[in-house]
């Protein structure tokens, strides 16, 4: 199913409430935006086309009936929705008279949210106001979109988020295995969007040592730390204006964290060793391929920061999860890389698309492009079977006389592993849920 064209905002200070809201909403297939605070709120209402809002009424600071005015004042097209843990009727009547169309009662069920959002925005609908029909736009028609390429639903999808968030400067948090084509969908939200005159900045979080991710990030005034002989902006400084693009945000240190949190909240930067604070506009982009709720939950990654990063999330999906992709991204890359190679005759025969079919691609997009990469360098005239890589055809049904021992197997599968991710065994090792020391002790044993 292909998501709903409407956008709903959801605004709570408990983060379980946003959490349980947004699945469910995404059951339903809307996408959500999600703020923590009434200041926030309002930040996304001025920055995106909302169709629904649907708010708590207690909340520290301003508190959801301001919000509801401000709404009524400025969007008076938008539908509210009042979520309240107090079902008092003082403050739902008060909230309907400064203009909720409805409310719901904590606790309430599924289905009770479904029809209460369902009649909103029919109810919206049916007004007048006009809404963007974002499944007719025809870039999403096409195969390759800013050169994400695919025709499956999960990827129609996919370019269907981009477009909604790519001219907002809504934080969005990226999700996805290696490999499934993060910074491609990062660089997609930028260079396809209004601020692509801007800068682009790709920061590789995990690849920056710890104790200089700070200063690289906020720059730092001369004499912070020894070593600091001249004032330095950071890579904030520089994206201003443009994206932020923070890859492997997972790795962050929490005194990293609790700074970018700051950002976050205040809008401001301030570089390491001054006191002083400069505005900075600018879209925030973190992507992961760790679970950061469950990071959250177990206190390695800051709640706030998580609620604050993850405002719109996107999820990459794996290549296994979209096999129908990978005949188009297999013949994409075959005459890419064919030409560049001086091949560009090749093609792929019935046989090996079949073996490509079979595999299960855990280094994802990566894997395929490097395998295709690899059998164009290896072939003559024509691609044959036996320049598949070798791991490949492990996932071929075995014959009877070629039963193996369990000690074959797994040494196979840890090396179609390695060779996936290009033998990273870090990588390696979280994929198969072993530690380096382990997974090394199995690649030597005889
Ligand atoms: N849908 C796609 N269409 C075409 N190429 C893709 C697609 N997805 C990924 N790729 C290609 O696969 C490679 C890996 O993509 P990318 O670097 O964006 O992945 P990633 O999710 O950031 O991986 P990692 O977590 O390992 O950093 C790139 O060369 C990218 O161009
Ligand atoms: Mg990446």
């Amino acid at each position: 199913m292909t998501l709903q064209k409407e956008n709903i905002l959801i605004v709570d200070d408990n983060y379980d409430m946003l959490e349980l809201l947004h699945r469910n909403l995404k059951a339903l297939n809307f996408h959500t935006y999600k703020a923590s605070s009434v200041v926030e709120a309002i930040e996304i209402l001025k920055l995106s086309s909302i169709d629904l809002l649907i708010t708590d009424l207690q909340m520290p600071g301003i508190n959801g009936i301001e919000l509801i005015k401000y709404v009524q004042e400025h969007f008076p097209d938008i539908p509210k929705l009042v979520i309240t843990g107090y079902p008092s009727v003082d403050s739902a009547l008060a909230a309907v008279k400064s203009g909720a169309l409805d409310y719901l009662a904590k606790p309430f069920t599924n289905e009770e949210l479904k029809s209460t959002v369902q009649n909103l925005i029919a109810h919206k609908n049916k007004s007048g106001s006009v809404v963007e029909d974002v499944s007719s736009n025809k870039s999403l028609k096409t195969a390759a979109y800013a050169g994400i390429v695919g025709q499956s639903e999960e990827i129609i999808q996919l370019v269907d988020l981009i477009s909604r968030v790519k001219d907002n400067r809504a934080t969005v948090l990226i999700q996805g295995e290696s490999g499934t084509g993060k910074e491609l969908v990062a660089r997609a939200i930028h260079f396809e969007g209004a601020f692509k005159t801007k800068p682009f900045v790709a920061v590789n979080c995990g690849a920056i040592p710890e104790n200089l991710l700070e200063s690289v990030l906020f720059g730092y005034v001369k004499g912070a730390f020894t070593g600091a002989n001249e004032t330095r902006g950071g890579y904030f400084q520089a994206a201003n204006g443009g994206t932020i693009f923070l890859d492997e945000i997972g790795t962050a240190p929490l005194h990293v964290q609790v700074r970018l949190l700051r950002v976050l909240q205040e809008k401001e930067v301030s570089m390491v060793g001054s006191q002083k604070s400069e505005k900075i506009e600018l879209r925030i982009i973190a992507a992961t391929n760790n679970d950061l709720y469950e990071m959250s939950s177990k206190g390695t990654f800051r709640e706030d920061l998580y609620y604050r990063l993850n405002v719109v999330n996107i999820e990459t999906p794996s290549l296994r999860q979209r096999k129908k992709d990978i005949k188009l991204l297999a013949e994409t890359f075959l005459t890419k890389y064919g030409s560049e190679y001086g091949k560009p005759q090749l093609v792929l025969s019935d046989k090996i698309m079949a073996v490509l079919m079979r595999h299960n691609w855990p280094g994802n997009v990566r894997e395929l492009e490097n395998v295709i990469q690899r059998m164009i360098i290896m072939s003559g005239k024509e691609i044959e079977m036996k320049d598949v890589p070798e791991y490949l055809k492990y996932a071929m049904p075995v014959e009877r006389d070629e039963l193996k021992t369990l000690k074959d197997v797994e040494k196979a599968h840890i090396l179609k592993v390695l060779a996936a991710v290009d033998n990273n065994k870090t990588r390696a090792a979280e994929i198969l849920q072993i530690d380096r020391k382990t997974l090394r002790q199995k690649i030597e044993e005889k």
